[in-house]
This record gives C-alpha cells, structure tokens and sequence, in this order.
C-alpha cells in the first residue's frame, strides 16, 4: 500500500511539475504523450484506491461537482478596476498627474487580458476559494470551476496564506475549438473569448468548465507589504515564484511617457500573434510606497490607469434606424446604436446610406453589427451578424413621406429626396452649412444655436443672419447668452462677410459643389457675376467640372429665388470676389502630423490653421510627411518621424511654418 501511496505522489509531482514547466515557464518539459501517460496511471490507481486519492490531485480538475447555486463572497478588500484612458494626450495627462505626488514614478506595463478578473485564496498554500469580482464587493463563489483550470496551481510553491488576483481568460485556440463544437451541437456560438470564459465560469456543473479549457494570468496580489514586496514587479515575480502563470515575457517597465508610447506600440504589433486576446496596457505606479501616496478616488485607485487599444472593429446591437433631412432634401437612414468605443472615440451612430445599401446589408432593427471608422473618422456599419438573430429582428423600410414636413419623398437614382424647399428641416440643415467652419466660419453659430435661432423666428433665411443684430437686445436675454457673447457672435458674423468668393460659394449649398469645386470655380471666374453669366458648356470645359455639377450650378443660377437671395448679401455687404491670396493655399498638397503637448496651441486650434492654409493633418508618419510638429513630451511618431528622415517642426518653428 505505501508503495502505491508513494508512486500515486510521484505521479501527482511529475504532472504538476509538467503543468508548471507548461503554464508557469512556457517551456514544456515533457511530450503531450508522457503527460497522458502519468495522468491516466494516476487515474486508474485513484480509482482503484480511493481512499487515497489526494485533495489536491490534478485529476479533480477534469470538474464533476454540481452546485445548486453560486454562493456569495465578500471580497476582504474592494476588487476595483482602473479608469480607461484611449489615447497618447490622455497618458500624458495621467503621468502629470502622477508626477505631482510622486515626481520619480515608473511604471510596470502589463498587457491587460481580456477576461474577467478573479480572486483565488490560499491558505497554507492550498487553494481554498475562488471568487469573480461581481459588484467590487461581493462576487461569487466560483471554487469548482476554477480548480479546474489548469493554469491555477491547487498548491503553491510556498506554504502561505495569500489572495491573488489576475485574469480568467480563454485562449485563441480554445476559444475557436469551443465555438466549432457548439456549431456542431447548435448551440449559439460565444462572440468573443471573454464571454466564453465568462459564461464558462457561471456554470453550476464544473464539467462543462473543465471542457471549456480557461486559464489563468496572475497579475496583482491586495496586501503585498506583507511578504515584504516593495514594488509591483516585485509582487509579478513573487506570484511567479509561487506557481502562477503571469505575462513575464510580455511585462514592461517605463521611466517615461515616451518608454510607455514605445511599449504600447510593440506591444499592439505582437498582439496578433499571441495565444490570448489582450485588450490594451494596464499602468502601475511600480514603487508600493508611491502607490499608496496616491492611494484612491471614490472609485478606482490613482495609482494605475488601463490603455485600451483603439477598437478597429466592434459589436453592438442596432437599436433603430432613424431617417434625417439633409440640406438637399436627401432623406438618408442611420443607424442608431448602443454606444461603443471605436478607433478612439465613442459612437453612437452611423449612416445607412439609402434604401439599396440597407436592404443589400440586410440590416434589421435588434441585429447585432459590427462598426469601424473608415478612414478612421467615419463610423460606418461593416456587416450584420446574421448568425446572431433571435427572429425578433425587424426588418428595414424605406419611409415615403418627409418625417419632419410629410411630403411625399420623389426617388432620383439611388436616393429619395424631400421637394418641399419650405421643409424646416432642409432650411435648417441649409443655414447650418452656411455657417460651418468649411463654409463662412462663424463662430458661436453651430448647429443647436441655428436650429434654437431658427425655431425662435430669429435665422429663417441665410440673410437674417445678417440681420441679426436687430435682435441683440433679445439674445442677450436668452439663458447661456449674454452681452460679451452676443457680440463676439455678431463680430464673427461681420467679418464673415469678407470671406473669399469660394467660402460662400460652398456655403450657398448648391448641389454637387462642394469645398474643392467651389475653390476651382472661384479661381476660374473670379466674380459671382462672371459665374452666374457662365454658360453649361463654359463650365464642362474647366478641369475638374464635369456636367454634372455644371448643369447643377446653372439651374442654381437660373432660379430667381437664388439670384434674389445673392443680391440682397450684396446689399447686406457681403463680398463675392475671388481674393487671391496666396496665404490661401501656402501650403497646399502638405501633410503634417501633430504629437505631444504644446504650450501656445491647442491641437484642434493648430489643425484648423493648418488647414485653413490647403495643409492636410493625418494622424500617423508616413514618408509622404511634409513634417510632424514635436510638442513636448512627442510620442513614437517623433521616433517614426527621425527614422524616416520626415522634417521635424518644433513649437517655435510653427509661426515660420504658418506666417
Ligand atoms: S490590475 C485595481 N492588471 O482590466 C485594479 N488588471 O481596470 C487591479 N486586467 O478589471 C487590476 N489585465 O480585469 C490588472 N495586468 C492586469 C490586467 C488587468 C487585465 C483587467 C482587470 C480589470 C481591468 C483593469
């Protein structure tokens, strides 16, 4: 009997040894087949002497136990999260913050998996509890389904008593062999690898856990100080030390927002081919004693902060397709989504186009789609997941009437168009065009103050605008307006009047001209008046007019409405010639890209400048750069920018560059 007891040890130190050489080291020490061999030995002598089967035998983790509820854990100290933070601006802002309590912070950098977070308690070693995070406070009891994961070890290298916390993840590999066999006993498939886990360690029977093949990646333990670890890394290589898997090749260390943006991008060219999804960089201040310097808000700790990956793809469910009036009267169906984080910006909306593309994409109202920004600005809807239906989706239908004025919509090509020129809504959307930044420029009139002004009676034409300041009195009583208000608005209103002839041009909205065909037509006539003379043939002769938009700018010229309305903004002051400035388009055909923080501009302030001079402001260095202005603290496209040999423009050089 003690023989047997003996080789039963044996096997047991031999399997958890290749489990940890495995999970642990990612070095396997043994083939898949000697593994097999020892377990099912192991296996049979178990069964054949129960009485001596182990507690803490691997082979508990093949599951079995059934519970009849998940039972609720209050967890000894809070399991908080951190706050997401999206881009380069927003890390340089969290180190600032940092550096105010703690000036020489670094940090750990960590990948952040994409599962969910749980706490496994171990007393004298030996696994005794697990627990998802639930509400922060209290979680649930999960033990059965996380002894079988093989990544958690059942005993530790050391006899202690200690929490460990880090992340329930499926694999890539798993993940894809669990969706294949639930297509084949057609089951709904998981979306993504952290529902799967997620619905795997919310099962009452541990089989279908231990089927499932979760992992575990350790990555925090709640009161380090007392196994004497002063650093976060320090409590990475003590979680190691005590048996757990934790990212060791992957984890990083900075001393700065540079040694940060260098980690983040390498980390983001890796992350294809890891065996895991990870979602971005988890932060943490590394020194303990820094840590609890900056201790915690009401919510999460000041210590770290998660950088998540811009989204490029990603799924939400379509809650309603709602039709809006263009200025032309274009009636375009968009989609109206639960909100989600893509490309780094949150969107909640996309445009449908017109019925053919809605009905060539099948979109109903319930589906699940998946959105990414085309170009990276525009949020667009890329596909339906058809395999995602309940059958209580409803189906798309082109509306036949205007939804603001009712008239019946008229079909042209591929599109349906309200007629009715008196439509509020085309009037609306007209005037917010006239004012835009692209067209006339007026600041302080964006789109709510136009649809308010409008609304009150006081903008019903693109002349009234003019004619504002007849109303200064009763702006200034308006709520959020006030005297310095209304007249930084009616000074904007004034100066628009001398505007270059292609601003209003583009600001008249007739169809088919917009920005660079308004700048070609200005360029080419000079004076409103040569325009309206021009004749169909004249205009198809220009480069870059095609019929088209000749015949659109004739029959805009033709109708009296059009020419009445020009002539008044002639009496109204406003200028409709050509101003040949060669500031216009200094710099014309340009690229530029921005990175770090500079002190006299803001970014958005900078771009508009840029492009106001015909410059265009991209986000990533390509060598077609014409140059990348350095702020302080420049992230890796400072680094892309030198590599590349692109022109470097620092903050004092900008007035050179735009003057
Ligand atoms: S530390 C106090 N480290 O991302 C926060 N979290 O907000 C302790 N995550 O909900 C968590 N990888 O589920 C930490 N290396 C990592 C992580 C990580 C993924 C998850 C975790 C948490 C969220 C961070």
């Amino acid at each position: 009997m003690d023989d047997i007891k003996k080789r039963m040890d044996e096997l047991i130190e031999k399997i958890n040894k290749a489990s940890y050489e495995y999970y642990v080291n990612d070095n396997p020490s043994i083939t898949d087949q000697e593994y097999d061999d020892y377990y099912s030995e192991l296996l049979k002598l178990e069964s054949k002497y129960p009485n001596l089967k182990r507690d803490d035998s691997p082979t508990l983790r093949v599951g079995g136990k059934v519970i009849d509820k998940f039972l609720k854990v209050t967890h000894e100290s809070p399991m908080l999260s951190f706050d997401d933070i999206f881009n380069e601006d927003e890390i340089v802002s969290f180190d600032e913050r940092i550096r105010k309590t703690c000036p020489n912070a670094s940090y750990t950098l960590e990948p952040k998996m994409d599962g969910l977070s749980g706490s496994l308690l171990y007393e004298k070693g030996v696994l005794v509890r697990a627990a998802t995070r639930g509400d922060g406070l209290v979680g649930e009891d999960i033990t059965h389904n996380v002894k079988t994961i093989k990544s958690v070890p059942l005993k530790l290298n050391k006899e202690i008593d200690i929490e460990v916390r880090g992340e329930i993840y499926m694999s890539k590999k798993s993940f894809e062999k669990c969706n294949n066999q639930r297509k084949q006993d057609k089951e709904p498939l998981f979306a993504n690898p952290r529902n799967a886990a997620a619905g795997s360690v919310r099962q009452l029977d541990s089989s279908v856990a231990a089927k499932r093949e979760l992992d575990f990646m350790a990555y925090f333990i709640p009161n380090p100080d007392k196994y004497g670890i002063k650093t976060q890394k320090e409590s990475l290589d003590f979680l190691r030390e005590l048996g757990f898997a934790t990212n060791y090749k992957l984890n990083g260390l900075a001393k700065n927002v540079n040694e940060i943006i260098n980690y983040i991008n390498d980390l983001q060219q890796k992350r294809k081919d890891l065996p895991f999804e990870i979602d971005g960089v988890v932060l943490k201040v590394n020194n303990l004693d820094d840590e609890a310097k900056l201790g915690f808000t009401q919510r999460v700790p000041r210590w770290g902060i998660a950088y998540k990956f811009p989204a490029l793809e990603v799924l939400t469910t379509l809650k309603e397709i709602k039709f809006t009036v263009g200025r032309t009267g274009k009636i375009t169906p968009n989609a109206i989504f639960d909100p989600v984080h893509v490309a780094g910006s949150v969107v909640s909306k996309a445009t449908l186009h017109n019925e053919d593309y809605c009905l060539e994409k099948d979109v109903k109202v319930g589906d699940v789609i998946s959105i990414r920004k085309a170009g990276d600005v525009i949020p667009e809807v890329v596909e339906v997941k058809k395999e995602r239906r309940t059958g209580k989706e409803i189906p798309f239908k082109m509306i036949d009437k205007c939804p603001m004025c009712g008239s019946l919509l008229v079909r042209e090509d591929a599109n349906y168009f309200c007629k009715n020129e008196m439509c509020s809504k085309r009037e609306i959307e007209g005037l917010i065009h006239f004012a835009s930044r692209d067209t006339m420029n007026i600041e302080g009139l964006g789109e709510r103050i136009v649809e308010d002004f409008y609304n009150m009676g006081f903008i019903k034409s693109i002349s009234d605008i003019y004619k504002l300041y007849n109303h200064k009195e009763d702006l200034i009583e308006l709520e959020g307006f006030g005297e310095k208000s209304v007249n930084n608005l009616l000074e904007s209103i004034e100066n628009s009047k001398g505007n270059s002839l292609e601003k209003v041009l583009f600001a008249l909205g007739i169809r088919h001209v917009g920005k660079k065909t308004a700048k070609v037509l200005a360029k080419e006539y000079k004076t409103i008046d040569n325009l309206i003379d021009a004749t169909e043939e004249e205009l198809t002769v220009i480069n870059d007019v095609g019929e088209i938009i000749a015949k659109s700018v004739k029959e805009y010229f033709s109708n009296e409405k059009n020419l009445r309305l020009i002539e008044e903004l002639k009496k109204l002051n406003l200028n409709f010639n050509y101003i040949n400035s060669s500031q216009n388009d200094k710099l014309e055909g340009k690229t530029f890209v921005l990175t770090g923080t500079l002190k006299e501009y803001k970014r958005e302030e900078l771009t508009n400048i840029l492009e106001s001079l015909g410059a265009k402001v991209t986000s990533s260095v390509t060598n077609k750069t014409s140059g990348v202005i350095v702020g302080d603290k420049p992230g890796s496209k400072y680094d892309k920018a030198l590599k590349l040999g692109v022109k470097i423009y620092k903050e004092e050089d900008i007035n050179t560059l735009i003057n």
